[in-house]
């Protein structure tokens, strides 16, 4: 396989932006009528993840070990669309058909078989992560809201029970559907570390039109039904590290690193931890009064609220990167970041002018900004 050429000619295609996915969608549908129940009514999200996933394919296909734990956990993740190995054929065909349009006359016999072999590879690692999973977890689970509060019109909590187990680590995400929204699947964290009662919390901001976070904070009510997929994530704590922690939380960034705070009180000699909390007005820190409550509770644990838009705010103002610079230098320290794109983007750059190493920085971007 020429990998050289594969990259070539993806990035042609990439430069014709949403009528790839216009493209290929239309013609996968087309062909095969039966796929079109897997997806939601509106396509308009999906377009951009389609071309996304296969930009970071193609950019790691000559890094096979972290391609291959993507796509086992993409595979793994598809079970709860429905998709079964029968479906990768049909889009094989559909994403050889766009990419041969797209590459017009640059399109060759010898191309044309290195992307089909490419496909097969991907789609052989995404099937066989798929059918592990099968035997031995469901491929989505049942859930009952149990309570549901909205601390603030555009923010809510709620705690739900799933009817099987879900064993999941303290940070990690799962995605979540709601029958108000069929087959909308959207991440989000756990804001607590695991239970044995199987309830699990979380907390969700309302981004403007989202399909889903509007229902999770809106339009959701105690007896609700949801359903929950599998839990992903990195932004996991080692509790054998020798370090102190520090944890960059902006709006419900907030969750995972509350489910880490609670890891970490279940732990017999806990580090020193940190927990910056950061939002642009003072009613945005909604949930502000539990942390004060555990830092009463925890030696070990010092939250420092932060606002950046609200000058009668008597607590520390500014952005939560020049908050947190404020506070040390954190070289030192395993740093925790989650929360809206730009403050992500900003905190990390900040924590590695400071000088704490990459390896010591993890992040879950929420993929959105602050309105
Ligand atoms: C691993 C992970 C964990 C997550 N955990 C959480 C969590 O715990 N809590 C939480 O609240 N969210 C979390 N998110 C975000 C969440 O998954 C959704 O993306 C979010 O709720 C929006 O979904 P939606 O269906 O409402 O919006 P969609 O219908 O998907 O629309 C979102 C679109 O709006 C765009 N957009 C971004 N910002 C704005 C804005 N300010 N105004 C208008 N449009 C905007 C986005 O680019 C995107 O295209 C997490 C995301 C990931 C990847
Ligand atoms: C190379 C093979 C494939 C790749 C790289 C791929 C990639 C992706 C990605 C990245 C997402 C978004 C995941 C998320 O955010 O949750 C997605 C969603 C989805 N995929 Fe695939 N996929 C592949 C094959 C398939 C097949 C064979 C089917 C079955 C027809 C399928 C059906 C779906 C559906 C139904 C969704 C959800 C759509 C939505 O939420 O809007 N995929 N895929």
């Amino acid at each position: 396989m020429d990998v050289q050429r594969l990259k070539e000619s993806f990035a042609r295609v990439a430069m014709h932006g949403d009528a790839v996915p216009l493209f290929f969608y239309s013609d996968l549908f087309l062909r095969h009528p039966e796929t079109r129940d897997l997806f939601p009514v509106s396509m308009a999200a999906q377009r951009d993840r389609l071309v996304h996933a296969l930009a970071r394919i193609v950019a790691d296909v000559d890094n096979l070990d972290d391609l291959a734990v993507y796509l086992k956990g993409l595979g793994r993740d598809h079970r709860k669309f429905g998709t079964v190995a029968e479906h990768y054929p049909a889009v094989g065909t559909s994403l050889l058909a766009t990419l041969a349009h797209f590459n017009g006359p640059d399109w060759t016999p010898e191309l044309a078989a290195d992307w089909k072999a490419a496909y097969g590879l991907v789609a052989q690692v995404m099937i066989a992560a798929a059918d592990e999973d099968a035997g031995t977890r469901p491929s989505f689970w049942d859930a009952t809201v149990l309570a549901h509060e909205l601390r603030r019109f555009d923010i809510a909590t709620f705690r739900l029970a799933t009817t099987e187990p879900l064993a999941y680590l303290p940070g990690q995400s799962v995605s979540v559907e709601s029958p108000e929204r069929p087959r909308i699947w959207r991440f989000y964290s756990m804001a607590n570390a695991p239970r044995d009662d199987l309830t699990m919390d979380f907390h969700v901001r309302m981004i403007d039109g989202g399909a889903l976070s509007m229902v999770l904070t809106r339009g959701l009510a105690a007896g609700a039904r949801l359903r929950v997929g599998p839990p992903v994530g990195a932004l996991t704590y080692a509790p054998g590290s020798p370090r102190d922690v520090l944890l960059i939380a902006g709006s419900t960034g907030l969750a995972p690193l509350k489910a880490i705070v609670e890891q970490i009180s279940g732990l017999a000699a806990p580090r020193q931890v940190h927990l910056f909390f950061g939002a642009r007005t003072a009613d945005g820190l909604y949930d502000l009064a539990d942390l004060e409550k555990m830092a009463d509770g925890y030696p070990w644990l010092t939250v420092v609220p932060a606002v950046s838009d609200d000058p009668g705010f008597r607590g520390e103002r500014g952005q939560l990167p020049e908050v947190v610079a404020r506070h040390g230098s954190w070289r030192q320290h395993d740093a925790y970041v989650a929360g809206p794109t730009p403050m992500v983007e900003a905190t990390v750059a900040q924590l590695t002018a400071l000088g704490v190493p990459p390896s010591q920085i993890h992040t879950e971007d929420f993929g959105w900004s602050e309105p």
